[in-house]
């Protein structure tokens, strides 16, 4: 690694949108005196209402709750129609750069007209208020304009990442219900094409498929497609067809946005459902509070739409608030590892948003392969650094700081998760003198705590459960067909019913107050920024036909995060050498095809029998350590067949 820690601390951002601890405490103070006064504030200043909401909280049903409710008002009028007027419309919205380097630029009143334009051929196909559309494409202008183009008739959306299988997409489109499919032809990602629509026809012939009456499909490549008449019908030419007007949906405020899936601790990922006013309200505060978002900023997030980075920091956030973004196909390491540096300075990038595992492996890239060390390219324009995602080890903070920011850009580590649609617990860049590691603060109105196992708060410097005290107006609202998973899941009896469980632990510094996130502490692995289920990996391995019992664990990885190991017995004999080589190998790639390349495990091993305990248990902490390589000392009198762990200590 090249050079260390900056000498000089981070100074503070001087003038930004929250100017000094002073004016950070005053927010606080101002949430906690009157909760509803200050939320209702916000929601007025900083959103247009086509009816003015006059009820801030509704609790009477807790946890279901509902803000602002009596309120009407579009996102995508949020988003585009209100920086029309002016000159408006010329400003640049958003700056695409396609894999291959192609640069394509559009304005905001370019990007309100294809919204329009698609907004209404979904209407001409009969897609109303509340139908469900899904959206299973790659990063593109026509993912943001998808997205925009649903929220503008008020169709919720639930955009599918396009590196899941069809299978996964195909339970994601039943358990919502969708009636559209949004696709491409094919996605195009460092210079490999992956056949998007024959894998998206693949999930539409599967049962339930034929609820989808319409699949347009956004021409990337021009590749060959399969193609079903009357069905399906190229965006191209419905957007040819239609009006560059449309009149908004006006919707209340708790009318669903979107709907996206994210792992849990079962085997079915659940479908997180999100307000608009709610939602839209802080995805718009967090992009001025966090990032002091102005007019002369080119912001660019380096996340997929398919992910709610992308949807909170892509989609609706920047341009809520009218910013300038630059959106990327590509991968980071392809044509080189200096792919992001060069962009930054090609479209004179200043706020730059990207994932801990992307930052450790261009610090691994630039150790190797000077020429595309950060040194090399212009990176002058930058004037704050972004993580999310993971935790960040503090020597890549460092790296990041020093090597991209130049010691004078402030690194904010960003805590927040798909149910909270945004920033929860994050410094602050004219506020909050910054520490590698940790995500600092929590934002004003987030009442975050540390708890115990039993709801009750644990002193500074004691590690706990992260919990969320108070209701806040872009929290998930409900699971999609399901609110006893909402409730058990996020308000568990076990803490009092009223905290918001964030599954994650935590620890607050003794001294500054400051938060550290420890990590997931249910059975959900981060694997490169991603959330996976362990269960729904071991139900896609035990869905294999050779396949007895599959145990998940995660152990660490110096620039994944985590990676995924997988113990499996199969019902066969347990294979050994080169055998098990070409059983693991079967396995990975099935995994692949049961949800998607991320889910593969890194490692499989084999063993005769799982290590359980006397009542049948799999020994899950036994196991975490096997997979760390870790000398087994535990006690291992509990375990009814100890012998099988030295098997399953060796990778295949
Ligand atoms: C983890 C991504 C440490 C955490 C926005 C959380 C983080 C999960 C951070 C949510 C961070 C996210 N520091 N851990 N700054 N940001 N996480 O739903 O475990 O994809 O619960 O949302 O990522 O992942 P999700």
């Amino acid at each position: 690694m090249s050079s260390g820690a900056p000498n000089a601390p981070i100074p503070l951002l001087a003038g930004a949108a929250i100017d000094g601890m002073n004016a950070y405490r005053a927010l606080v103070e101002e949430a906690q005196r009157d909760p509803e006064a200050y939320w209702a504030r916000l929601a007025r200043e900083h959103l247009d209402w086509q009816r003015p909401f006059t009820r801030t909280l509704d609790a009477t049903n807790a946890p279901f709750f509902k803000w602002f409710d009596d309120g009407l008002l579009n996102a995508s009028y949020n988003c585009l129609d209100r920086h029309l007027a002016n000159g408006g419309a010329a400003r640049t919205a958003l700056i695409f750069e396609a894999d291959g380097g192609e640069v394509t630029t559009l304005s905001y009143g370019e990007l309100h007209a294809r919204v329009c334009r698609v907004a209404n051929a979904l209407r001409e196909r009969g897609v109303r208020r509340g139908d469900r559309v899904m959206i299973y494409l790659p990063m593109s202008v026509e993912g943001v304009v998808a997205m925009q183009a649903c929220a503008r008739i008020g169709a919720p959306h639930s955009v599918v990442f396009g590196g899941f299988s069809a299978k996964s997409l195909h339970e994601r489109m039943v358990n919502v219900g969708a009636c559209v499919l949004i696709t491409a032809d094919e996605q195009v990602r460092g210079g490999r094409h992956l056949p998007l629509k024959t894998i998206a026809d693949e999930a539409l012939s599967m049962d339930g498929g034929e609820n989808v009456h319409t699949v347009i499909v956004y021409r990337r490549t021009g590749g060959a497609v399969p193609w079903q008449a009357g069905r399906d019908v190229w965006l191209h030419e419905i957007e040819a067809a239609q009006s560059a007007a449309c009149e908004p949906e006006w919707v209340d405020a708790e009318h669903p946005l979107f709907i996206l899936y994210t792992s849990g601790s079962t085997g079915t990922p659940k479908g997180v459902q999100h307000s608009t006013g709610g939602y839209l309200l802080w995805a718009a505060l967090t992009m001025k509070w966090t990032f002091d978002i102005r007019a002369s900023d080119v912001f660019w997030c380096t996340a997929d739409i398919g992910w709610i980075t992308g949807h909170s920091y892509i989609c609706y956030g920047p341009t809520a608030v009218g910013a300038t973004q630059v959106i990327f196909e590509g991968v980071p390491t392809w044509p080189d590892a200096g792919r992001f540096w060069q962009m930054i300075g090609r479209h004179k990038v200043s706020i730059f948003y990207t994932a801990p595992t992307a930052i450790r492996s261009l610090i691994k890239a630039a150790d190797s392969h000077p020429e595309v060390h950060p040194s090399r390219y212009d990176l002058g324009t930058l004037r704050l650094l972004g993580t999310v995602g993971e935790p960040i080890n503090p020597d890549a903070w460092r790296w990041f700081a020093a090597e991209v920011g130049g010691g004078r850009c402030p690194v904010l580590d960003t805590f927040w998760q798909t149910e909270t649609g945004g920033h929860m617990i994050a410094p602050l860049p004219g506020v909050t003198p910054l520490v590698p590691g940790s995500c600092t603060l929590p934002l004003p109105g987030i009442e975050a705590a540390i708890v115990d196992e039993s709801g009750r708060d644990v002193p500074n410097g004691n590690g706990g459960l992260l919990v969320i005290k108070r209701p806040w107006p872009s929290m998930l609202r409900t699971v999609w067909g399901n609110p006893a998973r909402y409730r058990a899941g996020y308000f568990p009896e076990e803490l009092g019913g009223t905290l918001y469980l964030a599954g994650d632990g935590a620890i607050r510094d003794p001294h500054t107050g400051y938060f550290t996130i420890t990590g997931r502490v249910d059975d959900v692995l981060n694997v490169s920024g991603h959330r996976m289920g362990t269960a729904e990996i071991e139900s896609a391995l035990a869905a294999h036909p050779e396949v007895a019992e599959a145990a998940v664990v995660g152990r660490p990885d110096a620039t994944t995060g985590e990676a995924i190991v997988a113990f499996v017995v199969l019902k066969g004999q347990r294979p050994v050498d080169a055998e098990a080589q070409r059983v693991a190998d079967a396995l990975r790639a099935w995994v692949g095809h049961e949800i998607g390349p991320i889910a593969k495990p890194r490692e499989i091993r084999f063993g005769d029998a799982m290590p359980k305990t006397r009542s049948g248990k799999i020994v899950r902490r036994l196991l975490r350590s096997v997979a760390k390589g870790e000398a087994i000392e535990q006690d291992t009198s509990t375990v009814e067949n100890p012998a099988v762990i030295s098997q399953f200590s060796k990778a295949a």
